[in-house]
């Protein structure tokens, strides 16, 4: 289906599929998808991201059931699925329901007695594109079974919940920065995330300059176990590098001059993941350094030096991804342009002035589709808040 994009018109699109699939009247919660502005595969690493919520969400109805079984709709697959509270299946299904057995599992977890449930779902976010629709669809189905159950959780205990419903029962072992997006974003700032302490701090927008999206449409296989093979290279790098220099904890400890100094003892291949890492976390603190002096250059720069790291020492980048950041930057009014997310295809984010998107737009498309045959897809986002229950007058 194409959903309808403003809140007034998704709401009543699903309210009024609620009413005839389940003949009660809902409460809705949406909860918004991210984009990385830097700071990738860092935060597994105990390191730093500059997340942005966006203004695509996920969106969830929901009424309690008296019986113990959550049954789902997906309103995106037209799909129904159904879930007995009382006998969760340990095993995922590799289904998207899925994501709501392992958030209800963890609610219970935590000793939280939650009510069966009608739910429905529809998602604006365009999903496996490195834009948070797992996360947007975890928080949002939290908040939701949550209120339903007449329970409050703090938020970073939602995004943490979360991030365990995908690392311990999806079995993808992220980190926690999705999940922290879609709860703590905040209209119109940037999220600066210290993925050790958990303390953030919002960075407002540069003026004029605006968030593109532009989604290379590709997606590579096995991105699930790639992502999972990184996360096990950096932890192979940390023991090696623990033994030698004590004092570290995560590669958020080491500087790249303890790292080239170790070079001899670290395989090649583990040697490069870390040096993303290290370099990666170092970026995102030059960057949020640039956006308070509103230094756009240094953005730039701190942005493609990002991609080539992601592209050649990390490895999570495509051609593809490649050719998209290559085309933006010979666009005018690109303040900078690099992948976003866990890789293997899916999206580049740009910081394009804002006078300069018709253009861009224009040029990024035609020249995309020339060479790849393939049409792209470009949002231009805004900044928008963590999740919410949203109702008729809000
Ligand atoms: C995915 C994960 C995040 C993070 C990014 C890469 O989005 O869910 O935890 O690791 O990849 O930065």
């Amino acid at each position: 289906m194409t959903a309808p994009l403003n809140a007034p018109d998704i709401m009543s699109a699903l309210s009024q599929r609620f009413l005839h699939k389940f003949s009660h009247t809902p409460r809705i919660f949406r909860a918004p998808g991210r984009v990385n502005l830097i700071g990738e595969h860092t935060d597994y690493n105990d390191g730093f991201v500059l997340p942005a919520a966006i203004d695509l969400y996920t969106w969830a109805a929901v009424a309690p059931r008296d019986d113990h079984n959550l049954n789902i709709f997906s309103e995106n697959l037209d799909q129904q699925a159904q879930l007995d509270l009382r006998a969760i299946d340990l095993r995922p299904k590799n289904h998207w329901s899925d994501y709501v057995a392992g958030v209800a599992l963890m609610l219970q977890r935590l000793g939280i007695a939650i009510t069966g449930a009608d739910l429905a779902i529809l998602s604006t976010i365009p999903s496996g594109v490195g834009l948070s629709s797992s996360a947007a669809l975890e928080v949002s189905i939290a908040s939701a079974l949550l209120a339903v159950s007449n329970r409050s959780l703090g938020l970073l205990e939602i995004a943490k919940l979360c991030q365990r419903a995908e690392v311990e029962f999806v079995g993808a072992r992220v980190g926690i920065m999705d999940q922290f997006a879609s709860c703590f974003g905040s209209a119109g700032h940037a999220l600066l995330l210290d993925c050790r302490s958990l303390a953030h701090t919002l960075f407002p927008s540069p003026p004029g300059i605006a968030m593109v999206v532009c989604n290379t449409m590709v997606k590579h296989g096995h991105s699930g176990g790639e992502y999972n093979q990184r996360r096990a290279q950096c932890e192979q790098g940390v023991q090696i590098l623990e033994s030698l220099l004590p004092e570290i904890n995560a590669l958020r400890d080491v500087s790249l001059a303890q790292l080239v100094s170790q070079r001899a003892v670290v395989p090649e291949l583990v040697f490069r993941r870390c040096r993303h890492v290290v370099t990666e976390n170092q970026r995102v603190l030059r960057f949020v350094k640039a956006l308070d002096q509103n230094n756009l250059p240094t953005l730039g720069t701190c942005m493609a030096e990002s991609h080539l790291s992601l592209k050649n020492d990390f490895e999570v980048s495509c051609p593809e991804l490649d050719l998209m950041v290559q085309l933006a930057t010979e666009c005018e009014g690109v303040v900078g342009a690099r992948m976003t997310g866990g890789g293997f295809g899916g999206c580049t984010i740009n910081l394009v002035e804002s006078n300069s998107i018709p253009a861009f737009t224009n040029r990024v498309s035609k020249n995309y589709k020339q060479i790849t045959q393939i049409d792209p897809e470009i949002y231009v986002l805004q900044a928008a808040s963590g999740a919410v229950e949203v109702s008729w007058n809000s």
